[in-house]
């Protein structure tokens, strides 16, 4: 049965290649997605078809493309793969989007997720042409049951001019409930305080409102989201969320942490979900956590019991967790609740509720500075992301990466990293498969020598140790010690040689 049920938008139901037609070239197109889950499955390809034949006629066909997060190949991919995007924000991590932005044929604005939306209303972004909104249902009274991913589809709603909507049968009709819609946010000077004070609050509306005169075309599809199949965790993922949980163990002995822990945030990735693992056969009970994805790690901590509520902005399960979210919504809608980014990733709830955050990065330096965007300085690997939302805000906020690179070539603790996202006065913990470095209140010396001992990798603690009894030397001692002449020699030494270890 069609889960069109408004009559109105039921008369708007074409096809994708039709709908594609509408989306003009030079105009920006707010599309849902938030990593694999929620992004709309038929138009982007429809539209890059377009794009293809148009180029070939010799016409240029390029839009500005906004979502929530990075979204999957069929978004991203086909349409970078045409060289259909002038302008990309506010984050991707898909490979052919990736390579265009470095080649320098498509423009990038690496945002923090909690600006993209403000900054639409406010008009600074432009005007926002089209929308291109998944849902999982159009109720009868024209209300849009939100699907796997919320990102900023309600701004895109609420701002673009024309709205194309995909209807997807493939998710479960029970998400309904699930979600949290917050229409109470406001540009200043008409800001008020976000009355959310505990992490499973609902402060919205279960749905989106929609301008049924906006609807330009409605298409229906039962298309899968793209779920990456879960890879166990490494030995050094392991460990890494070893030293964590010993960490915070450690916080809640000396009494720094409540026992069952404050909402936990935390990246995707190998380690989150070592991380997430680990909490499930530790001693923490009702955990909360207010973060950005639910990753299958969260589910099984919410089917253990140990975690009470999880709250998100996306779904990022693995193809047999999506199916067990598909099978079992209606079980888990009062245990997670799916929220805009603009609210997942508010500064005031994160300082409020007082989050522990973890994040991955790709280098720190020995001062504590971490650049979790550029690899040697230049090459953007996906975007800030939602990192300095958390960060900057969080009551605890910490980074993990491996301690080495491409098979050791590279040193992921350096003398000075190669581009600033997070700065000493926000990194509070680092860590590396080595050990953890603890650097709340340590002045720059302490801490270089903390992050220098604890988690560099041993074959670069020597060539560190000399850098920064060096850079003591050369600046008679001074607060934060540079050779500025050495300082980042390692970065360009890798360039040059293809290893930052000395010839
Ligand atoms: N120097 C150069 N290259 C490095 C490096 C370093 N110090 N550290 C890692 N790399 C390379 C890896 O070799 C790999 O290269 P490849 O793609 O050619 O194989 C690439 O960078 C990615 O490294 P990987 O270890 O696979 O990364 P990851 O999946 O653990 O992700 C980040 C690490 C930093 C890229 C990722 O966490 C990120 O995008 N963070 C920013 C956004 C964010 O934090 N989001 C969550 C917030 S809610």
């Amino acid at each position: 049965m069609s889960r069109v049920l408004n009559k109105k938008l039921r008369k708007k139901l074409t096809t994708a290649a039709e709908a594609a037609k509408l989306i003009k070239p030079g105009t920006n197109v707010g599309m849902s997605g938030f990593t694999g889950a929620g992004y709309p499955k038929e138009v982007p390809g429809a539209l890059a078809s377009e794009m293809k034949a148009a180029h070939e006629r010799g016409k240029d066909f390029q839009i500005g493309l906004f979502t929530g997060a990075s979204t999957a190949p069929e978004l991203d991919g086909l349409l970078a793969e045409v060289d259909g995007i002038s302008f990309r924000t506010p984050y991707q991590s898909d490979p052919i989007m990736r390579r265009k932005i470095n080649e320098g044929t498509a423009e990038y604005a690496d945002i923090h997720l909690s600006h993209l939306a403000p900054m639409i209303w406010a008009g600074s972004m432009g005007k926002l042409h089209t929308a291109v909104v998944e849902v999982t249902a159009i109720k009868e009274d024209g209300l849009l049951v939100p699907s796997s991913s919320i990102g900023n589809n309600k701004t895109f709603l609420d701002r673009a001019e024309q709205i194309i909507l995909e209807v997807n049968s493939w998710q479960s009709a029970d998400l309904e409930g699930m979600h949290d819609i917050y229409y109470g946010t406001r540009l200043p000077p008409e800001r008020q305080p976000v009355m959310l004070t505990h992490t499973g609050d609902r402060i919205g509306q279960r749905n989106y409102r929609v301008d049924p005169d906006k609807v330009v075309a409605v298409i229906e599809t039962d298309a899968a989201d793209r779920n990456t199949p879960f890879k166990p965790a490494d030995a050094d993922s392991k460990k890494m969320a070893g030293f964590y949980l010993e960490f915070l163990t450690h916080e809640v002995k000396r009494g720094r942490l409540p026992k069952d822990l404050l909402p936990l945030q935390s990246g995707v990735g190998n380690v989150a979900n070592a991380v997430l693992a680990g909490l499930l056969e530790g001693p923490f009970d009702y955990l909360t956590s207010y973060t950005e994805v639910i990753q299958d790690g969260m589910v099984d901590l919410i089917d253990s019991g140990k975690m009470v509520v999880a709250s998100a902005t996306a779904f990022s399960l693995s193809p047999e967790y999506a199916e067990r979210m598909n099978a079992e919504a209606r079980r888990y809608r009062d245990k997670i609740v799916l929220r805009p980014q603009e609210i997942s990733n508010h500064p005031e709830m994160i300082r409020r509720l007082g989050i522990i955050a973890c994040n991955g990065m790709i280098e720190a330096d020995i001062y504590g500075n971490v650049n979790s965007t550029h690899i040697m300085g230049s090459r953007m690997q996906n975007g800030i992301g939602g990192s300095a939302d958390f960060t900057r805000n969080a009551f605890i906020s910490a980074f993990v990466t491996p301690s080495i690179a491409k098979g050791g070539a590279i040193s992921c603790i350096v003398p000075m990293v190669s581009h600033h996202d997070h700065t000493e006065h926000d990194v509070q913990v680092l860590i590396t498969e080595q050990g953890l470095a603890d650097l709340r209140g340590k002045s720059p010396k302490q801490r270089a020598r903390l992050i220098i001992e604890n988690c560099a990798h041993p074959s670069y603690r020597p060539m560190l140790r000399e850098y920064f009894e060096h850079a003591q030397k050369v600046c008679n001692g001074m607060h934060t010690p540079h050779d500025l002449r050495q300082s980042l020699s390692w970065h360009q030494r890798f360039l040059e040689t293809g290893t930052m270890q000395p010839a």
